[in-house]
């Protein structure tokens, strides 16, 4: 699809695209004062302080200053890109994609992809059936029941076995025409080491398929029957491949993503065999990972669902240490947290085959906060009796409790620290607002919604008269491109924020080349925080007459331009204060310049 053609297509989606449907859909939204307002779904809050303005298709959170265009909020919202957030869109109206033109080159990969998702779905029945109908897959049967794995289950999860033979699949697969090199491709055999061909990989081992969430058989996971065998690992999983990529999948997924959404929450939880029998016995809302860290991908692909993310992990050193690493990377992600410990078993299978459904689902009724966690967890793990193990294990529980806004549960966990630290709650307040300090100074990665929250709070703390004044002054720019080189000549850049900054310049580019930017050009091309700004300037956007907007731009470019001056008249000052017993010349020259910057700003006054 060429650019011209995708701009227009984005254009048709969005031109009959009704905003106020789209939104009320996922949050309930009331009118008033010509606008929409609703609790943001961005951010936790009480009060409605997400509005939505349907004929300009726009949508600001004062709350957190999310914002931007109606593919914006459903990209947000959906967890999914920009375009995806069009194409979806396209689909609800009926719109139809326009045909996409691959290349050769494309067209071949597309192809070898498809075989490659053949090949998984095929092994998959191979094992099932081994497992299911075969004699020698009766070992197989009777391990999976003596975990209490029911043949519903089996069937269900297309759990299989794989033969322990070197060449059975290999030999009936090839016989089907599929190369060795493509069953290498899926990780199903590995090339011999020491001669020509080929082998298995997976052999006498019971076979868990994993199912990506548009439900390809991508890998596969396979458990030694016996865990004693010190030879082989317990678990055997598909290498990374092409289709196969742990960092972006959660096993379970494709069954349980519709129990998450109904639940709200979903557990994760460690081990496939948890997953397996959550799921079987009812607890339908449950992801694992494939025995490896919890990234921010998979934080991504469940919040696609749900907003409340449950670990619960094992009960052991490793499962513990484990939650403790995944929780920062979801709360970066946006996710309510919280995590639940296993009262008794060691893993999430064994306490619901030993308590039931009911007693699991008390548990998770029963789950820690992220926070509370966090401060339990430091403090049975610090040496936290001497001074300086007191201020250690603070510096640890600082971070998962600064981003706390509600005043009262501050003082709440200030409390709480103090007392668990044995610690002066003066002294806990103070170096939390010190760490705070520190944080907002140092939040300046991109791209970082947490951040670009900060980022807005110091914004906001700047006088408003002068933040009005420069969204003001944008939103001219915004419909009057030439206005870009006066506003650049009559103020300096450093009074707007970062993100109004970046709206400048990105303006001045569109300008140079004579182009003028619309609202899909600024959702694909400026960063989040920049987004959200502008749709907060355009939103606020009156459709008075022109000379009243012209008015209130000069009246603001002045306010501006004074604050400056002022603000150069107090430096100016400060120093000659400081050139006053010092060398005369100088003095006089601070004295004459601040002469002269005081005339500036009278002649403001009689503007
Ligand atoms: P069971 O012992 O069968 O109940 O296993 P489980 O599903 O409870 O898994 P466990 O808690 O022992 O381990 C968690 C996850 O780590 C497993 O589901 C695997 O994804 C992974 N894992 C465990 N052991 C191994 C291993 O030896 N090699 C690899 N590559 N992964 C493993
Ligand atoms: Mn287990």
């Amino acid at each position: 699809m060429g650019s011209a053609e995708l701009n227009d297509f984005v254009k048709r989606v969005s031109e009959r695209t009704d905003v106020y449907s789209v939104v009320s859909a996922y949050v309930p939204l009331t009118q008033k004062s010509g606008r929409y307002w609703g609790r943001c779904p961005f951010h936790n809050e009480k009060t409605a302080s997400f509005s939505v303005s349907a004929d300009k298709g726009l949508f600001y959170c004062f709350g957190c200053g999310a914002g931007g265009n109606i593919f914006k909020f459903l990209s947000l919202i959906e967890n999914i890109s920009y375009f995806e957030a069009v194409k979806l869109q396209a689909r609800r109206l009926g719109i139809d994609l326009p045909e996409k033109k691959y290349s050769p080159e494309e067209e071949r990969r597309r192809r070898e992809e498809k075989i490659l998702y053949r090949i998984n779905e095929l092994a998959q029945d191979f094992y099932y059936e081994y497992l299911t109908k075969t004699a020698r897959g009766e070992i197989g049967r009777k391990y999976l029941a003596g975990r209490g794995i029911t043949a519903e289950t089996i069937e269900n999860f297309k759990l299989g076995y794989a033969p322990d033979e070197w060449e059975n699949l290999l030999t009936k697969f090839t016989r089907q025409d599929f190369s060795p090199q493509q069953l290498e491709a899926v990780g199903l055999v590995a090339k011999r080491k020491n001669s020509s061909g080929y082998y298995d990989r997976f052999r006498g081992r019971v076979m868990i398929p994993i199912i990506d969430v548009f439900g390809h058989v991508v890998g596969f996971g396979g458990r030694v029957l016996n865990s004693e065998d010190e030879n082989s690992p317990k678990y055997l999983n598909t290498p990374e491949t092409v289709l196969f990529n742990k960092r972006n999948l959660l096993f379970g997924l494709d069954k349980s993503n519709r129990a998450i959404s109904a639940a709200g929450a979903a557990i994760v939880v460690e081990g496939y065999m948890d997953a397996i029998s959550l799921f079987s016995a009812g607890v339908k809302n449950v992801v694992a990972t494939l025995g490896t860290a919890f990234t921010p991908e998979h934080a991504k692909l469940i919040q696609r669902y749900a907003r409340k993310i449950i670990f619960c992990y094992d009960n052991d050193d490793a499962g513990q240490r484990a939650t403790i690493r995944a929780l920062p990377i979801v709360q970066q992600a946006g996710a309510e947290v919280y995590v639940v410990k296993i009262s008794d078993g060691k893993d999430p299978d064994e306490f619901i085959r030993k308590h039931g459904k009911e007693k699991f689902e008390e548990l998770i009724k029963s789950a820690q906060t992220l926070i509370d966690y966090r401060i339990k967890y430091v403090l049975a793990n610090t040496e936290h009796a001497t001074t300086g193990g007191k201020f250690r294990a603070l510096q640890e529980i600082l971070p998962v409790v600064v981003n706390i806004e509600n005043d009262i549960l501050c003082a709440e966990y200030c409390k709480r620290i103090s007392a668990a630290l044995v610690l002066d709650e003066q002294l806990v307040a103070k170096a939390w607002k010190k760490f705070l300090k520190q944080m907002q100074e140092t939040a300046h990665q991109p791209g970082k919604k947490f951040i670009a929250v900060k980022r807005q709070k110091i914004f906001e703390r700047t006088d408003p008269i002068i933040r009005a004044s420069c969204e003001v002054v944008l939103r001219m720019v915004w419909h009057e491109n030439d206005m870009i080189d006066y506003v650049l000549t009559v103020l300096p850049t450093e009074i707007f924020s970062e993100p109004q900054r970046e709206i400048l310049f990105w303006l001045k580019n569109y300008e140079e080349q004579g182009r003028r930017a619309n609202q899909m050009n600024a959702a694909e091309e400026l960063s989040d925080e920049a987004n959200a700004q502008l749709s907060r300037i355009l939103m606020d956007g009156s459709d008075e007459p022109l000379d009243t907007e012209i008015k209130l731009f000069n009246d603001s470019v002045n306010i501006l331009r004074r604050d400056v001056l002022l603000k150069k008249y107090h430096r100016i000052l400060a120093q000659s204060e400081g050139y006053k017993s010092g060398d005369q010349e100088i003095y006089n020259k601070s004295i004459q310049e601040l002469i002269k910057v005081k005339k500036e700003i009278d002649n403001l006054k009689g503007n």
